[in-house]
C-alpha cells in the first residue's frame, strides 16, 4: 500500500473560490533545464464578510525563488509552503503578488505543465497543469486575462506563441528575442498555452460571415508542412459549419494550432492557440490511412468547436468536464456526419461507444455522465464523459427536434458566454428556449450504467393492432446499487411484406397523425405502446438511429433479421440487423465448441452478405460496415463468462463460411473496386477502398488452406499506392505465420523508419497479431530503438495495441499477458502517470472471466497496488478496479 492514500474529492464539496483573479502578467525566460516564470497576480477578495480567509494556491514540482505582496517582499514567516500549495494567512481585500518559480521542463516527462518536445517547448495545462508552471488558483472557475512575455534563444527558438494576440515581437541582447502576447478574453488557466520552437508553418486566411478576416497558421517540425494541407482544410470546413449550424463565429484575428510528437492525449482547446499530436494533423495518401484522415477531420473540428463550447463558455468545476466534452463530441460528430455519410458517420460512432464506452459502463470503473467524486481529474477524460455524454446531447436533439435544440444552444450562449457553468445550465437553456421539463431526461447526467430494454411486439390480425410492449432496467453501477427509470427516445418502425415502413398511428390519435417511423417517449419501467389500424406487419425495427444508448433484448429468427438486412429504410438499424444476426450466430457457436458439438452456419446469413454485395445501390461505404463482422469485443461483452478462444474460433470458422460461400462475389466486387485512379481522401474514395479491403479479409480467412492467400498478400502490400491499402494487406498478413510475413514487416520498417507516425503502425501491426508468440515479440520490441517509454505514442501503439486490441493473446490462460501488463504499468508510472493509468483498464475487467484469470488479473493489480510509490492516477484506477 502506498504510504499515504490519495483522497477523494466530491462534487457536493464545490464552493466559490475565495479570491477572484482578474488578470495575469506572465514572463517567461526559457531554459530547457531552467527556465524562470515570473507571474504578476491581480487578486481581489470574493467571500463576503466574516473573517479573512487565507488565499491558497495550488503548486505542483515548482521551486518557488520569491514572492512579493503589493511589491513587499514576502519573508518565509509570511507564508506556508507545502509540495502542493501555497499560503498567505491574511491577504488585504485587493493586491498584487508578484511570485517568481524555476520549472525544469526538459525533466518533464509526465507531459503536464511546460515541457520540451523534440526540442519545442510546449504547454498542456488541462486540466491540473498550470500549477507546474507557477502557483496559482487553478481551478476552471477563476478566469482571468493574460498577458505573456516570452524570452528564448532566438536561434534554437524562432517561433514564440501564446493566447491571444501578438503585441510585439523583437530581438534582445545574449542572442535571444522576446515575444509578448495579450489575450482579451478572460479564461480559466487550464486554457493557457505557451509554444517556443524551430517551426515550419502553413499560413491560410479565412473570412467569417461578418467580415473578419482571420489568418490561420498551423505549426509543425520542418520536413513536415507539407502534410498540413489536409488539416487546414478541415479548419476552414469546421469554421464554416459552425457559422452556418449554430450561427457561432470566430472571435479573433489569429487561430494557431501547433503539432507536437510527445502528446498525452489527441489534442488541445487552449484559446487560438490549439496544441495537437503530430498523428491528428499530418497526413498524406503515402504514410496517412483513410482513418487517419477521418481522426484528422474529427479532432481539428472538435477543438475548434471548442472555442465556444469550452472557452468562452466554460464548466464551473471538473465535475462538469462533459458540459464541454459531451457537446464538443457531439458537434464534431455532426460535422462529420455533414461533411461525409450520416448513416455510415453514425454506425462508426456506435461501433466505437459499443467497444469503449458499454464496457466502461458494466464494469468497476462505472461512473455518471456527471461524476459525484474523483481521486485523479486526468482519469475521468473517459469514454463515458466524452462519447456517453455525446449520445445525451444528441437525444436532447431527438427529443426536442433540431429547431428547438438550435433555439437551445442560442439560449446556452446568450446566457452563459464568459461564464464557467454546469451540466444544470445547460439543460436549463434547453429546457426554457423549448418550455419543456426535463427533468426526468436529466437522470442521464446522474446515473451511471447501460440501461437494458427487453421489447416485445405483437400483432392482432383481428383488429389490426399492433402492441409494443418496452421494459427497462438499468444494471447497478459501484455507489448506485437501485435506478429510477430514464426518459429514453426510442425510434421505431415496422415494414411491411414489401420492406416498406407501414405508417404508424399510436392509440387515441387520429389517422392524420401516423408516420413511418416514429420516436417513442419510453419513461417508464414497463411500458405498452398501441398502434391502430396496421397491416400485417413483416418485421419490427428498433432503436433506428441507435437514438438511445442502450442494450436491447429482442428476439428475432434470422429470417426476419435478414429481412431486415436487405429492406429496412433505416440505414443504422439494416446494418444492425446483420451484427445482430451474427452475434446469434457466433454465440451459438461458442457454446457448441463449449460443448464440443458444433453444427454448420445457418447459410442465410451469408446470403443475406451476398445480397448487400450485389445490391448496387448501396453507398460503398456502407456496404463496407453493412459486412464487417462484430467485433471479437463486442462478442465478449455479450457473454456471461468471457472465452477468448471460443470467440475467435467462432468468428473465423464465420468469415471462413461467408468466404467460400460467396467467393465468386468476393472476388469480383474487390476487383470492380481496385482502381488506378490516384488517390483521394475523399469520402466516395474512401468508401470504395474500405469495400475493397473488407471483401479483402473475407478472402484472406481462407489462408489456413490455401497456401496461395499469403503471397497474393505480400503482392498487394506491395503493389499499394496509398498507405490505407497497404496497411490492409499487413494486417491480414500479420496473422499468417511465414516468410511473406516477415518480408512484408522488414519492408515496411525500412521503407518507414524514419516517419515516428508510420512507425507506430509497425509496432501496433505486431502487437494486434493473432500469432501464438506475439507477447514475445512486443517484449523484443520494448529494446527497439523505435520504441520509448518516454513517447506516449509509441507506449500506446505497442503496449496499448496489445493490452487493448489483441484480447486472443492478452487473455493467454497462462496469465503472461497480464503480468506483461503490471510490469509496464508499473515502469511507465513514475515516468508518465497518465498515460500509464489510461492503459490501465482492461486489466480491471476481471470479472468478466473465468475463476483461474479472474486469480491472475487480480494478482497483478495487487502487485500494482503493493509498489512502494505510485501515482494518485494509477492508484485510483487499480484500487477501483479491484472493489
Ligand atoms: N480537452 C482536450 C480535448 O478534449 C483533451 C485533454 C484533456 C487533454 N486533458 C488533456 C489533452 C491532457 C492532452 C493532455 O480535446
Ligand atoms: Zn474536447
Amino acid at each position: 500500500m502506498p504510504q499515504d492514500q490519495p483522497t477523494a474529492i466530491h462534487r457536493q464539496d464545490y464552493r466559490p473560490p475565495d479570491y477572484r483573479i482578474e488578470t495575469v502578467d506572465l514572463e517567461f525566460d526559457l531554459e530547457p533545464s531552467a527556465t524562470r516564470v515570473k507571474a504578476r497576480l491581480a487578486i481581489t477578495a470574493a467571500y463576503d464578510g466574516g473573517a479573512v480567509r487565507p488565499l491558497v494556491l495550488h503548486g505542483d514540482a515548482l521551486e518557488l525563488m520569491s514572492v512579493a505582496l503589493d511589491g513587499r517582499v514576502l519573508g518565509a514567516g509570511d507564508y506556508a509552503l507545502t509540495d502542493k500549495s501555497l499560503t498567505i494567512a491574511k491577504p488585504p481585500a485587493t493586491f498584487t503578488l508578484d511570485i517568481e518559480t524555476r520549472i525544469n521542463p526538459a525533466a518533464n516527462t509526465q507531459l503536464s505543465g511546460l515541457y520540451v518536445s523534440n526540442n519545442v517547448f510546449c504547454t498542456q495545462c488541462e486540466a491540473e497543469g498550470f500549477r507546474r508552471i507557477t502557483y496559482f488558483l487553478d481551478r476552471p472557475d477563476v478566469m482571468a486575462v493574460y498577458r505573456t512575455t516570452i524570452r528564448a534563444d532566438r536561434a534554437q527558438y524562432p517561433v514564440l506563441l501564446s493566447n491571444g494576440n501578438l503585441v510585439e515581437q523583437r530581438d534582445i541582447e545574449g542572442g535571444r528575442h522576446m515575444a509578448v502576447w495579450h489575450d482579451p478574453f478572460p479564461k480559466p488557466s487550464y486554457l493557457f498555452a505557451l509554444v517556443a520552437g524551430d517551426l515550419a508553418c502553413n499560413e491560410d486566411h479565412f473570412t467569417t460571415r461578418s467580415g473578419r478576416d482571420v489568418t490561420l497558421r498551423i505549426f509543425v517540425e520542418h520536413g513536415k508542412v507539407e502534410r498540413t494541407g489536409y488539416a487546414m482544410d478541415c479548419l476552414k470546413r469546421s469554421m464554416r459549419w459552425d457559422e452556418e449550424r449554430f450561427g457561432l463565429e470566430y472571435d479573433l484575428d489569429l487561430f494557431n494550432i501547433v503539432a507536437v510528437s510527445d502528446f498525452n492525449m489527441g489534442a488541445m482547446e487552449n484559446k487560438s492557440l490549439n496544441v495537437f499530436n503530430d498523428r491528428y494533423i499530418l497526413a498524406d495518401p503515402q504514410t496517412a490511412t483513410d482513418a487517419d484522415y477521418a481522426g484528422i477531420e474529427t479532432v481539428v473540428s472538435h477543438e475548434y468547436f471548442h472555442n465556444w463550447t469550452g472557452d468562452r463558455i466554460t464548466c464551473r468545476d471538473w465535475f462538469q468536464l462533459s458540459l464541454k466534452e459531451g457537446l464538443t463530441v457531439f458537434r464534431d460528430h455532426e460535422f462529420s456526419s455533414d461533411q461525409r455519410s450520416r448513416p455510415v458517420t453514425r454506425i462508426q460512432n456506435v461501433r466505437a461507444l459499443r467497444a469503449r464506452q458499454f464496457p466502461e459502463d458494466g464494469g468497476p470503473l462505472a461512473h455518471p455522465v456527471r461524476p459525484d467524486s474523483y481521486i485523479e481529474i486526468n482519469n475521468f477524460y473517459t469514454a463515458t464523459i466524452y462519447e456517453k455524454g455525446a449520445e445525451l446531447i444528441g437525444m436532447m436533439q431527438t427529443v426536442l427536434g433540431r429547431d428547438g435544440f438550435r433555439k437551445g444552444m442560442d439560449l446556452y450562449v446568450q446566457r452563459h458566454d464568459g461564464q464557467a457553468v454546469t451540466c444544470d445550465d445547460f439543460a436549463a437553456a434547453m429546457a426554457d428556449a423549448n418550455g419543456v421539463d426535463l427533468g426526468q431526461f436529466k437522470l442521464w447526467y446522474s446515473q451511471a450504467g447501460t440501461p437494458e430494454l427487453t421489447i416485445e411486439g405483437k400483432y392482432d390480425a383481428r383488429d389490426g393492432s399492433y402492441a409494443l410492449s418496452v421494459a427497462q432496467r438499468c444494471p447497478p453501477t459501484p455507489g448506485q446499487p437501485d435506478k429510477q427509470p430514464m426518459h429514453i427516445p426510442l425510434a421505431v418502425g415496422l415494414l411491411d411484406a414489401q420492406g416498406r415502413d407501414i405508417r404508424l398511428q399510436l392509440d387515441g390519435e387520429d389517422t392524420s397523425a401516423a408516420t413511418p417511423g416514429r420516436v417513442l417517449a419510453v419513461t417508464a419501467p414497463q411500458q405498452t405502446f398501441r398502434f391502430r389500424n396496421v397491416p400485417e406487419p413483416r418485421a419490427l425495427s428498433v432503436n433506428r438511429g441507435f437514438s438511445a444508448p442502450v442494450n436491447i433484448t429482442l428476439k428475432q429468427s434470422g429470417a426476419e433479421r435478414a429481412f431486415l438486412m436487405g429492406h429496412d429504410s433505416d440505414p443504422v438499424a439494416r446494418w444492425e440487423a446483420g451484427q445482430q444476426f451474427a452475434t446469434d450466430l457466433m454465440l451459438k457457436r461458442v457454446d457448441e465448441i463449449q460443448r464440443h458439438a458444433v453444427s454448420a452456419y445457418d447459410p442465410a446469413f451469408a446470403e443475406a452478405i451476398g445480397q448487400i454485395l450485389r445490391d448496387d445501390g448501396l453507398e460503398k461505404a456502407f456496404a463496407a460496415e453493412a459486412i464487417a463482422l462484430p467485433g471479437a469485443d463486442y462478442l465478449a461483452e455479450r457473454m456471461a463468462v468471457v472465452d477468448v478462444e471460443a470467440i475467435h474460433a467462432a468468428r473465423e470458422a464465420l468469415r471462413v463460411t461467408i468466404a467460400q460461400a460467396l467467393r465468386r462475389d468476393l472476388g469480383r466486387i474487390f476487383d470492380a473496386n481496385t482502381s488506378g485512379a490516384p488517390f483521394s481522401p475523399d469520402a466516395e474514395s474512401a468508401g470504395r477502398r474500405a469495400l475493397r479491403n473488407a471483401v479483402l479479409s473475407y478472402q484472406a480467412a481462407l489462408a489456413a488452406d490455401d497456401p496461395g492467400v499469403a503471397p497474393h498478400l505480400l503482392d498487394l502490400y506491395r503493389a499499394a499506392d496509398n498507405m490505407t491499402d497497404r496497411m490492409a494487406a499487413l494486417r491480414l498478413l500479420v496473422d499468417v505465420a511465414g516468410s511473406e510475413r516477415q518480408a512484408a514487416l522488414d519492408d515496411f520498417y525500412e521503407r518507414y523508419r524514419d516517419d515516428p507516425l508510420v512507425v507506430d503502425k509497425w509496432l501496433s501491426l505486431q502487437a494486434v497479431s493473432a500469432l501464438p508468440d506475439t507477447l514475445d515479440r512486443v517484449k523484443a520490441l520494448l529494446g527497439h530503438p523505435a520504441f520509448a517509454m518516454e513517447k506516449p505514442n509509441k507506449v500506446r501503439a505497442l503496449i496499448g495495441a496489445f493490452t487493448a486490441s489483441n484480447p486472443l493473446r492478452y487473455h493467454a490462460a497462462d496469465g503472461s499477458g497480464y503480468a506483461f501488463h503490471a510490469e509496464r504499468t508499473l515502469a511507465l508510472d513514475p515516468i508518465n502517470p497518465q498515460v500509464a493509468a489510461r492503459l490501465l483498464a482492461p486489466l480491471g475487467r476481471w470479472q468478466r472471466f473465468d475463476a483461474a484469470r479472474q486469480a491472475k488479473m487480480k494478482a497483478e493489480l495487487q502487485r500494482i497496488l503493493a509498489a512502494p510509490k505510485l501515482s494518485p492516477d494509477v492508484y485510483e484506477i487499480a484500487s477501483k478496479s479491484l472493489a
